[in-house]
């Protein structure tokens, strides 16, 4: 059996090794300085991971799809910098602002055909599965994608749009990687089934942490700036939350009439238009989210989806060890600071 030792050196040997296209610089550079930095490599190691629960050794048809899985998110972070106006990823400045928006376009756009190079290599008999899986998963993180900016500018998003919105940019692709290394690694179909919808609810947990966190995190530890989804009118679980309950709250009588959903929303309207009034509002919408709770509601969500993603492991006939590694790449997923 692969432990979760040897796992964590392949994950670092396959990104230290990592070699791509040098020329030209202009559009190759970036693409290497996003590698190179390293994010937390949460969807190559889960793809290790469920490979590793059906094989006793990596070789490169793992490997090379792994890092595929690696590559194409990078790929997206590059190109939602742009669209969230981010000036600083992973505690570096985002390629938008270390080169110019052309740049970060044309080196997403080569990351994602490359991280497409990568996963060819996965075995031919379950080659059109990947190559399926993959391609609807990345059209998925687009519409994803496109639900949050049409957010972005409406004021009836309800937590239904939210999980519609976060299921596609974000679990479908962690989905994908848990699925990913158990279709290479030959696991029964309903093994891969289960191990997609681990993924997927693993994914949900994962962005509500990522939400409270864009609030309630410490900018040095998360390496992204702290109040971006508040600046940017981001309809993110926090807010949805705190404008459901702020209407609760007002109809049972527990605050007073206009002191819920109505304060919510015009303190999302307060300006932006200086750093002074960036950093009004941030402190503003905290305040409010404090006041009613929903930092604490999103703290207990977390806790919620990732049960949910554990239930999906039962009845699998897995080890206790091998379930035990999956328990813990679960509770660190949703346990992060960054
Ligand atoms: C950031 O992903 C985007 C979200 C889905 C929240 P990660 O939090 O995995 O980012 P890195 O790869 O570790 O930088
Ligand atoms: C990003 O969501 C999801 C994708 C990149 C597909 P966010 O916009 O919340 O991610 P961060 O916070 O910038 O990493
Ligand atoms: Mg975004
Ligand atoms: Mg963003
Ligand atoms: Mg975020």
């Amino acid at each position: 059996m692969i432990s979760e030792a040897q796992l964590e050196q392949t994950l670092k040997d396959l990104f230290d090794n990592l070699s791509f296209t040098s020329e030209p610089t202009g559009l190759y550079d970036p693409l290497r300085y996003m590698i190179g930095i390293g994010g937390k490599r949460v969807r190559p190691r889960l793809c290790l991971l469920t490979y590793s629960l059906y094989k006793n050794a990596f070789s490169e048809e793992i490997l090379s799809p792994a890092a595929a899985l690696e590559v194409f998110h990078s790929f997206t972070l590059i190109h939602d910098d742009i669209m969230d106006n981010a000036d600083v990823r992973r505690g570096v400045p985002t390629v938008c602002r270390k080169w110019d928006n052309n740049t970060a376009i044309l080196s997403g756009d080569v990351m994602c055909i490359d991280s497409y190079r990568r996963l060819a290599v996965a075995p031919k008999a379950v080659l059109p599965q990947v190559l399926g899986l993959f391609t609807k998963t990345a059209a998925e993180v687009c519409e994803g994608q496109q639900y949050d900016m049409d957010f972005e500018n409406d004021k009836n998003v309800t937590m239904e749009d939210y999980v519609k919105m976060t299921g596609l940019k974000t679990a479908v692709l962690i989905a994908c990687a848990a699925k990913m290394g158990a279709i290479i690694a030959g696991a029964p179909e309903h093994h891969c089934e289960q191990l997609y919808k681990f993924g997927y609810d693993l994914g949900l947990a994962f962005q509500v942490a990522d939400d409270y966190l864009d609030t309630f995190g410490d900018v040095k530890v998360f390496g992204k700036a702290i109040g971006g989804d508040i600046i940017n009118g981001k309809k993110t679980w926090l807010l949805t939350r705190a404008v459901e309950k702020g209407e609760a709250l007002e109809e049972a009588g527990i605050i007073g009439p206009g002191k819920g959903k109505a304060k919510i929303i015009e303190a999302m309207e307060m300006p932006v238009d200086t750093e002074a009034h960036k950093a009004e509002k941030i402190a503003v919408v905290k305040s409010l989210y404090e006041a009613f709770g929903v930092d604490e509601d999103a703290k207990y969500e977390v806790i919620k989806l990732h049960d949910r993603a554990i239930s999906h492991l039962q009845g699998l006939g897995l080890s206790r060890v091998k379930l035990e590694m999956l328990h813990r790449f679960a509770d660190r997923l949703v346990g992060r600071t960054k």
